[in-house]
């Protein structure tokens, strides 16, 4: 037993689905009398939160409920989403109802009913600052970092914590167009609801959401549900709204063997997969709210009160405050010519970079390997390249597009992507001489 009780096998950055996923693969292999790794777990919010922000009454999974936290790597796991609905009585209703796709709001409720067993392994209000190199880095091999943790909302301070392995799973990062920023009147769709919420609607008469993916038509209704006497406008770049491609042969990209496919693939065949399925997931929506709000606008149509307005072969170009205003400027995808329009509220659903944990890793990022294109080299099990100075485990959950495809971002595969991690940390061993005993 070391004298430094804040040292750990895995110290976890975020806890969303992913390392929550991740934190139950580890309980279960630690439950099968293996030696325990010791793990403990960073999330900035106060509580569990997977897109609050975006948790529209109606708004559905874009997943099946069995690709959950825990089934595809142990079907009887006890944190499985058949699980939760038995624990909550309602197993009988669910699988009357035949819908393989549950409200984000029901699959909320269950990565919180699953989230609240590990309370005591996860630091809530606190958040990395830094991973830093040990002390005395330069100086020989480096077998472990320093994770700086900031939980002074907690009113904890900050404080270090010592990892022999970090498992980075900090999120999707939300983009806007270059040079607009974010104001009272000018949002991304990822805080949408706690800003909608404290909007004054009084006066608010006209609305836009930019983009045509699955945030901006969920916004769009929304906002045209909402705000009846306002006139709502959708501004996307293409001729209308596409479809998210959930067919059985275009969904198989996202099966665990894809990975394999994608991992092992030549540039040629990585460049197939994007070039071929990028429609399962990025820019388009799903069928029924495409429809749904076609039919909206046609019925307000025929009713003599159109509120719906599609500019299309549109993209924003630049925004500016007039007064209580928001001037848009639109830049025609046709004609190349530009033209103002005012609105009252803009709301950027223009989508997320990938996760890219350069700037969290400081200096400990100059250990790490790039390809030719400056990306990370990352091993099939998710581990960041480093030199043979540098002999910690830097995992990433997410931000390995490049190297494990498509579903990287996604929950699909996060039950097998989380045991495939616990199978290399366990194998990686995980003595934890980290420092000698003062
Ligand atoms: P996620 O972003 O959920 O969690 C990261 C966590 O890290 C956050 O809780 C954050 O607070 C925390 N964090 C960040 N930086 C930190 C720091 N420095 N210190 C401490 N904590 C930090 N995919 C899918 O397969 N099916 C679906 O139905 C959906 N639906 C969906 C809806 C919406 C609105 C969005 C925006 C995205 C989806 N997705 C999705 C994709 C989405 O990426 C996925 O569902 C998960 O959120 C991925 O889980 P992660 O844990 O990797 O990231
Ligand atoms: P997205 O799919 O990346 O879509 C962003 C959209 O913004 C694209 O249409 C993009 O067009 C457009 N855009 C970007 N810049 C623009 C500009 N300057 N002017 C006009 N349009 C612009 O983002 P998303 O809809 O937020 O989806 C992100 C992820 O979250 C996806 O995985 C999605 O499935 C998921 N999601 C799920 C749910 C759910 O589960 N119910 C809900 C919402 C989101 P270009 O591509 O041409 O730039």
């Amino acid at each position: 037993m070391s004298a430094y009780s804040d040292e750990y096998s895995v110290v976890g950055i975020g806890f969303g689905p992913s390392n929550l996923s991740l934190a139950i693969a580890l309980d279960e292999h630690n439950g099968k009398g293996k030696t325990p790794l010791a793990a403990t777990f960073v999330e900035q919010q106060a509580a569990f939160g997977w897109h609050r922000n975006m948790l529209l009454p109606t708004a559905k999974m874009q997943i099946s409920f069995l690709k959950d936290l825990a089934t595809f790597r142990n079907p009887v796991s006890q944190f499985s989403f058949i699980s939760y609905l038995h624990e909550a009585g309602r197993l009988a209703q669910f699988v009357n109802n035949q819908d393989f796709m549950p409200t984000r709001r029901e699959f909320h409720d269950y990565l919180t009913w699953a989230a609240s067993n590990f309370s005591d392994r996860v630091a809530y209000n606190s958040r990395v600052t830094a991973v830093q190199l040990p002390d005395g880095a330069g100086h020989g091999p480096m077998g472990h970092l320093k994770v700086k943790v900031d939980s002074t909302l907690e009113g904890g301070g900050s404080k270090e914590l010592l990892a022999k392995n970090v498992v980075i799973s900090t999120g999707l990062v939300p983009k806007m167009p270059p040079g607009i920023d974010r104001d009272e009147r000018v949002w991304h769709s990822s805080e949408f609801l706690g800003r909608f919420g404290e909007l004054d609607k009084t006066g608010v008469r006209r609305v836009a959401v930019v983009g045509a993916g699955q945030s901006a038509a969920e916004i769009l209704r929304y906002c045209y549900e909402q705000l009846p006497g306002a006139q709502v406008s959708a501004i996307m770049p293409s001729y209308g709204y596409s479809i998210a491609d959930d067919t059985p042969f275009a969904n198989q990209i996202f099966d665990a063997d894809a990975v394999d496919d994608y991992f092992h693939g030549t540039a040629r065949a990585r460049d197939s997969f994007w070039r071929y399925h990028r429609n399962t997931n990025y820019g388009v929506a799903d069928d029924e709210i495409i429809r749904d709000l076609y039919q909206r606008a046609y019925s307000d149509e025929v009713a003599g009160t159109p509120r719906l307005n599609f500019l299309n072969l549109s993209r924003v170009d630049a925004v500016k405050q007039v007064g209580d205003e928001v001037r848009v400027t639109l830049q025609s995808v046709r004609t190349d010519e530009t033209q103002d329009m005012d609105f009252d509220v803009l709301i950027f659903s223009t989508g997320y970079e990938s996760m890219d944990p350069t700037e969290l890793l400081g200096d400990a990022a100059a250990y790490c390997l790039r390809d030719e294109e400056g990306r990370f080299q990352i091993s099939r099990d998710y581990r960041i390249l480093t030199t043979d100075d540098l002999d910690v485990g830097i995992y990433l959950q997410g931000g390995t597009e490049h190297t494990h495809g498509l579903g990287s971002s996604l929950l699909s595969n996060i039950a097998i992507r989380s045991g495939e991690i616990v199978e290399s940390l366990a194998a990686r061993g995980q003595s934890m001489t980290l420092r000698p005993a003062a």
